[in-house]
């Protein structure tokens, strides 16, 4: 009898846990009499037939490492209806029976366009950026959130020795999770996020407050896309004769062994990805939804609105007395 051949890709930035995840599925699928055949490089290597058939051997060390061992990476093309159709018969030729795509928001959306070309498709959530919306948690966010704190910890020290006032820029894309998070447990002093905007007027002026209340050397986090910190850092120099230094947190973030919660969260949504296959429950998102594993329908998924934690910035506001008006 035929085995049945499932694919796995990795899509958008990578995040860590994405090893831990295709170890998970391997195995899991092996143990279970399935085969594993891997498209590099996420949806773009799917449309060039980039194949590799994966086996536990292939994956034997790849479990605590960050980065994916197949690759990942956005393509322009599958955003083309004409040239994403190719999708399919490239999984014909593999004789492919269902498709995992590890991946954010914008995949679980490629997930679903995948599904009405008739293809059995899985979408699991990873990506730092905590951005799938029908999901609580995505594999990668908590090791981002600590890379950040460790930065931010380790900038302070040199920082508040030196009293200058620093400013962090950090990742998350549109969600503002990782600043928040981030932000909160370094003990910053002004975050700066998405969903609750503030004018380069009112940071500059939260910073003034700080250095009022005696503190020689606040930090100030921000989510990407919000500012030019170093444009803000100029002005907040220019305004309190004082030394301000801004640093962009970067890819620093995206890389290294995934913590225990994303090596934790990478083998739950694997395993049941690989059931999904077996009991033939397609065309859903292996969500996290108070702290259990449920299967989201895509379209319902793509729908989805993100829950901000208003529970979480309020707690931040209680701490820190912060003015949230512009
Ligand atoms: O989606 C993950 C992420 O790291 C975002 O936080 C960031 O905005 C983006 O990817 C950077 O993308 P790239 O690596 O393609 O420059």
């Amino acid at each position: 009898m035929k085995k049945k051949i499932i694919g796995i890709l990795t899509s958008g930035g990578d995040a860590q846990g994405m090893n831990a995840c295709i170890k998970t599925v391997v195995t899991t699928a092996e143990r279970n009499g399935l085969e594993v055949v891997a498209f590099l490089g996420g949806f773009q290597g799917l449309l060039e037939n980039k194949s590799k058939k994966l086996t536990s051997e292939d994956v034997d060390l790849c479990f605590n490492l960050g980065g994916s061992i197949i690759y990942a990476g956005r393509s322009k093309d599958f955003t083309d209806e004409q040239k994403r159709q190719k999708a399919k018969d490239v999984l014909r030729k593999n004789k492919v029976d269902a498709l995992i795509v590890l991946g954010g928001d914008g995949s679980v959306r490629g997930s679903l366009d995948l599904k009405n070309l008739g293809i059995d498709v899985i979408a699991i959530p990873c990506t730092i950026d905590n951005d799938v919306p029908c999901s609580d948690r995505s594999i990668g966010f908590d090791t981002a959130a600590n890379n950040a704190v460790d930065l931010i910890d380790n900038v302070q020290e040199t920082m508040k020795t030196n009293r200058r006032i620093l400013l962090v820029e950090v990742m998350g894309r549109y969600c503002g999770d990782i600043a928040l998070y981030s932000g909160m447990c370094s003990e910053s002093d002004i975050i700066v996020i998405p969903e609750k905007k503030q004018s380069a007027e009112k940071i500059i002026r939260e910073i003034g407050k700080q250095l009022k209340a005696h503190n020689d050397s606040p930090t100030v986090v921000v989510a990407e896309h919000q500012f030019d910190i170093n444009e803000i850092a100029k002005k907040v120099e220019a305004t309190y004769k004082k030394e301000c230094r801004a640093i962009i947190a970067g890819y620093y973030q995206r890389g290294g062994k995934p913590t225990m919660q994303d090596r934790l969260l990478a083998i739950r949504m694997g395993v049941s990805a690989v059931e999904c296959v077996l009991s033939g429950a397609f065309g859903v998102v292996t969500a996290l939804k108070d702290d259990n594993i449920k299967l989201i329908p895509l379209e319902k998924a793509v729908k989805a609105k993100r829950k901000f934690r208003e529970d979480v910035w309020h707690t931040f506001i209680r701490l820190k007395k912060y003015e949230t008006y512009n």
